[in-house]
């Protein structure tokens, strides 16, 4: 493996395993491959910008020929595919941008590199496919049970990357990864929503009784394993990848403003999500005998992430003060607190 096109590159988690890469493999090119969507943000890559070993290409994972282009132009062998649709909120109100990019995004890069003959593919996704999981862990032979359309999406692209292992012999691997927190993450996403929320003293909002339960991950985390898995991992294999701690969204947004000094006044219990995921689990074993190993506690994970969006406040102050971001927040939230009795 020399050069990774590193395909949604300009995320959260993309982006932070860009910078995993750069520091690890001296070596080694990357080409960020991304479709710039709400979620993707040059800023979140601005201090590899310089960096000679780095290229950025605008484009769609859905756009065979543009995906074609960027292989061949710049001597592509691998792909490590974070891009997608990835708010699970946002499939309820629009599953159609999440089949087009998680489904046949996923196989038009899969196309890619059994007509190009590439080294290595490798799919970023979540425990979220194997659904709620109520008792006990999910294992990677556990059976697919996903409940939203995000993790319904998903599931449709690990199918489509264990298929092309059995039918045509594709080098891939599949990371399988919990919640992830860290610089960085679209503060939609619950974590950095409440840190934000927080320091500015309004509402977190709590969906139902705030007694689901999710295994928060730190981001440097997730990205070693990925980078563990790529080039340990067995070819046609899954790995889960997960601190293997679950916490209460409660406990979660509580040590929150206990970190910010900021009172628990601010919790406020909403409406709950239609078909809201109770728990995930994931059982890492697996990923643990290739040799790596979860390097942050929870609490740990949570408290390097206040510090990062308190010294980062001109990063998520330029996106929360969009008008996207003003008005799903007014759309997605408004009306729904829950009064007490
Ligand atoms: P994100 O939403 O922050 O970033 C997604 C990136 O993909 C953005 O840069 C966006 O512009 C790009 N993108 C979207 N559609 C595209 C398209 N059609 N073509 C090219 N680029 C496109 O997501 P994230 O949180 O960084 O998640 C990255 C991956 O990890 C996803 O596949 C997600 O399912 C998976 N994952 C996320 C978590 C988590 O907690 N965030 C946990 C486990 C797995
Ligand atoms: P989220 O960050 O959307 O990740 P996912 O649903 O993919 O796990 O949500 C994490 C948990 O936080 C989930 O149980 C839903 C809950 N949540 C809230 O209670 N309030 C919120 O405003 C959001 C966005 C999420």
């Amino acid at each position: 493996m020399r050069t990774l096109m590193i395909a949604g590159g300009a995320g959260f988690i993309g982006s932070n395993y860009c910078r995993l890469v750069l520091e690890r493999h001296p070596d080694y090119r990357i080409v960020v491959y991304d479709k710039l969507t709400y979620a993707g943000n040059p800023a979140n890559l601005a201090d590899i910008a310089d960096d000679p070993r780095y290229t950025f290409v605008l484009g769609d994972i859905c756009d065979a020929d543009a995906v074609r282009a960027a292989i061949r132009k710049h001597d592509v062998d691998t792909i490590v595919n974070f891009a997608a649709e990835t708010h699970v909120d946002r499939s309820l109100s629009e599953p159609g941008a999440f089949i087009m990019t998680d489904v046949y995004g996923t196989h038009v890069l899969l196309e890619a590199v059994r007509e190009l003959g590439l080294e290595r593919f490798h799919q970023v996704s979540t425990d979220e496919v194997y659904g709620e999981v109520l008792t006990g862990s999910s294992a990677e032979c556990d059976p697919l049970a996903p409940r939203s359309p995000y993790s319904a999406s998903k599931a449709g692209g690990d199918m489509m990357v264990l298929a092309y292992h059995a039918s045509f012999g594709l080098p891939v691997t599949i990371t399988r990864g919990s919640n992830n927190i860290g610089p960085y993450q679209y503060p939609e996403k619950v974590v950095p929503l409440f840190i934000t929320n927080a320091i500015d003293d309004l509402p977190l909002p709590i969906y139902g009784d705030g007694h689901q339960m999710r295994d928060y991950q730190y981001v440097e985390d997730h990205c070693e394993g990925i980078d563990v898995v790529l080039h340990h991992g067995v070819p046609g294999e899954i790995y889960n990848l997960g601190s293997g701690v679950e916490t209460r969204n409660i406990d979660m947004a509580t040590l929150l403003l206990d970190l910010l000094g900021k009172p628990h006044s601010l919790l406020q219990y909403i409406t709950d999500r239609p078909g809201h995921d109770r728990r995930y689990s994931v059982n890492i074993e697996k990923v643990c005998a290739l040799g790596w190993e979860p390097r942050h506690t929870f609490a740990q994970a949570l408290e390097k992430t206040v510090r990062w969006y308190v010294e980062n406040e001109p990063w998520w102050r330029t996106i929360k003060s969009g008008d996207f971001y003003r008005a799903y927040y007014e759309k997605h939230y408004a009306g729904r607190e829950i009064k007490p009795d």
